[in-house]
């Protein structure tokens, strides 16, 4: 793995260190010890911070159906009104079919839903799309996602900041996920098996949490590690209601608003959140 600022000696500092803070961060091993660099009050210090320097981390690219996914994303995606050429660019790189299993490949660009096993699905290419433009992602910021299935949801907001941590309950889907996204190159993307409703407090707050599985409420929890500014994409809804695509804001004063974009359709949210508030 490596992330890189542009600025040589500087560079090698922050990435050292921001490749530890991701260490740890999976379940299976515990937090790296911190890393302490002392340096003595009256030397000037050769690191430091590069706070408005937007970070640059390695992304893997892939030439094979380049072309299905380039007409993806104008047929299915740009013709929807989708303008923000980060995202687009994000879903033209991810090679969605290397997340789909073998039987699905040949209709991994085609304009839906398609099933991962154990009863679970990768959403159709233009909700992808959708709901990470409605994240308004910056580099550098850190996201959450609950529900992790494939990985390609990670996969693509891991195009637009190396900070992506995603949960899943299905151990076995989880364990698949993270060697797949290792595999393919995302190693910036942490993977953890859990109840996505507590969120994961150790890794936030968070500048966006976006949740792939219909909730029939929002969890509090997410509530409170979204920052000040921060925003929630999440289905609400029940598994026999209409579903509502919901974008919650957490404004600088931690004011919480809530408003529905989309009816939409997804697999239900398990876990503490079925059993009510
Ligand atoms: C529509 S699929 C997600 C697709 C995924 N984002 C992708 O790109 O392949 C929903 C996923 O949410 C997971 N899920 C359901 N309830 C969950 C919970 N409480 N915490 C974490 N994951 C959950 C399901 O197991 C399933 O893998």
């Amino acid at each position: 793995m490596s992330h890189r600022t542009a600025r040589g000696v500087v560079a090698a500092g922050l990435a050292v260190s921001m490749a530890l803070a991701g260490q740890g961060c999976t379940e299976e091993e515990p937090p790296a010890a911190p890393v302490h660099v002392e340096v003595a009050a009256d030397t000037p210090t050769a690191v430091q911070p590069v706070a408005d320097e937007p970070p640059v981390w390695e992304r893997p690219r892939f030439a094979e159906r380049r072309d299905g996914r380039l007409a993806m994303v104008s047929t299915q995606i740009e013709q929807r009104g989708i303008k923000d050429e980060a995202v687009l660019d994000a879903m033209r790189q991810v090679p969605r079919h290397l997340f789909v299993p073998e039987e699905g490949r040949a209709a991994a660009y085609a304009d839906r839903p398609l099933p991962i096993g154990l009863g679970q699905t990768i959403s159709q290419p233009y909700i992808v799309a959708y709901m990470t433009d409605l994240l308004q992602v910056k580099p550098g910021d850190r996201l959450l996602e609950v529900g992790t299935g494939s990985g390609y949801q990670a996969a693509v907001l891991s195009e637009l900041t190396p900070h992506v941590y995603s949960i899943e309950i299905i151990s076995k889907l989880a364990d698949a996920a993270r060697k797949r996204l290792k595999e393919l190159g995302y190693e910036t993307v942490q993977v953890k098996v859990g109840d996505g409703y507590y969120g994961w407090e150790e890794q936030g707050p968070f500048d966006g949490i976006i949740v792939t599985a219909a909730a029939g409420h929002v969890p509090p929890p997410l509530v409170q590690q979204l920052k000040p500014g921060g925003r929630m994409v999440i289905p609400v809804g029940g598994v026999l209601d209409t579903q509502h695509l919901t974008v919650v804001t957490k404004s600088e004063e931690g004011r919480v608003h809530t408003r529905s974009v989309l009816p939409v359709r997804f697999v239900p949210m398990t876990g503490r959140v079925q059993s009510g508030r």
